[in-house]
């Protein structure tokens, strides 16, 4: 695509991140919202009315509009491969949200029908385009922290049964099953964490893991944990939860390597010096000079609208957004059978 062109997007799925991606678009000078899709008819006409665009129920007659470039794709876990092979098959780049998809498996053919259309595929990872996570990938890629040794991963979350899993008949009909959320603590919330910590340490060699229900009624887990070791042979943990109190939920990685430690804690970072025993202070980055900070999202939406102008990929692509759900499927997989996973993880399901 030329630049200087025009981009014009179709939104499917208008729920809790719909909207998200309605703000990227409109945040972005290149980008133009033409069309909404949701099964629920008031919510696509509601966003279509707002936005001045068209309103659909069903994704496959968004699908054949030919003035459509691209469409991000925010419905629930189980739809996104179908949605997305429907949309590279109708000559349409593809932004899915997390997780991409509920199997390897899906995710892999995924890759493949938008490889074979010609079409860009990302995944929604926005954590990766905010200013902590970005400064902790560059401290590593520096070599700041010498060799990695020990890396740990916590994510500690509520989700209520009543307001969370049970709101309604719309969050019943997929949340807390394994056919359609395909997971649960690790595969919805957990991800985003376990998708920074791979991007930091880099590939999995081979991991033990172990789930469970313990304080909701549904089906997939909402506790978790992981013992990892890295392929450059360091050590890993993670801790996946939706059971912790409102009050003391954390979210957290912790870096040490053989000259310091670096921890992301929400939007902190401490850095730590074992050879100068004394914490690091990073320049401050520079100050916004925009009114409004933009968000993960719009800055991700902003790189798969260029990288389609631009034909190249996006910084998050299928195989980069396939990574975290290698390592959650292989941790499932640990605690089904009771034994090690190694890496690459064989895509069965
Ligand atoms: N990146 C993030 O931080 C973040 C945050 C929340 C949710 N998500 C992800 O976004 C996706 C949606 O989650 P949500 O919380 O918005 O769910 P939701 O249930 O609130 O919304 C999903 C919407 O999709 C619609 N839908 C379902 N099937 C459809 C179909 N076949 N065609 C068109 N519309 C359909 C539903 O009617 C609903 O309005 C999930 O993948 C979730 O993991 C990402």
């Amino acid at each position: 695509m030329a630049k200087g062109k025009l981009v014009r997007v179709g939104i499917i799925g208008l729920g809790a991140i719909g909207p998200a991606h309605i703000r990227g678009y409109q945040a972005c000078e290149n980008a133009e919202i033409v069309a909404v899709c949701d099964i629920r008819k008031d919510l696509a006409e509601h966003w279509a009315k707002k936005l001045k665009a068209d309103a659909y129920t069903s994704y496959l007659e968004l699908l054949k509009r030919e003035d459509i470039d691209a469409v991000s794709v925010c419905t629930p876990h189980h739809t996104h491969a179908p949605i997305t092979i429907a949309a590279a098959v109708h000559g349409k780049h593809v932004l899915v949200e997390k997780p991409m998809a509920t199997s390897l498996m899906e995710a892999d053919e995924m890759i493949r029908a938008c490889r074979e259309a010609g079409v860009k595929l990302g995944v929604i990872f926005q954590s990766r385009f905010l200013e902590g996570p970005r400064r902790v990938k560059e401290a590593i890629d520096s070599g700041k922290l010498g060799n990695i040794v020990l890396a740990g991963a916590v994510v500690k979350w509520f989700r209520s049964d009543l307001e969370y899993y049970h709101r309604d008949a719309w969050a019943r009909c997929w949340r807390g099953l394994w056919a359609t959320e395909g997971g649960g603590a690790l595969i919805n919330q957990a991800i985003h964490t376990i998708d920074l910590l791979q991007w930091f340490v880099g590939p999995v060699e081979h991991l033990y893991g172990l789930y469970g229900t313990y304080t909701h009624n549904i089906d997939v887990e909402d506790v978790a944990v992981a013992a990892l070791k890295f392929k450059n042979g360091a050590l890993g943990i993670i801790e996946g939860t939706v059971s912790m109190p409102k009050e003391h939920q954390v979210t957290k990685i912790s870096i040490l390597g053989s000259k310091g430690l670096i921890e992301l804690s929400g939007t902190e970072i401490t850095i730590w010096s074992l050879e100068e025993e004394k914490e690091v202070k990073e320049e401050k980055p520079q100050e916004e000079t925009l009114k409004v900070k933009p968000t993960g999202h719009m800055l991700q939406i902003r790189d798969f609208v260029n990288a389609i102008i631009e034909d190249r990929e996006p910084l998050v692509n299928g195989e980069e957004g396939r990574k975290a759900l290698e390592i959650i499927t292989a941790i499932y997989l640990s605690s089904r059978t009771g034994r090690p996973v190694k890496f690459p993880v064989e895509p069965l399901w």
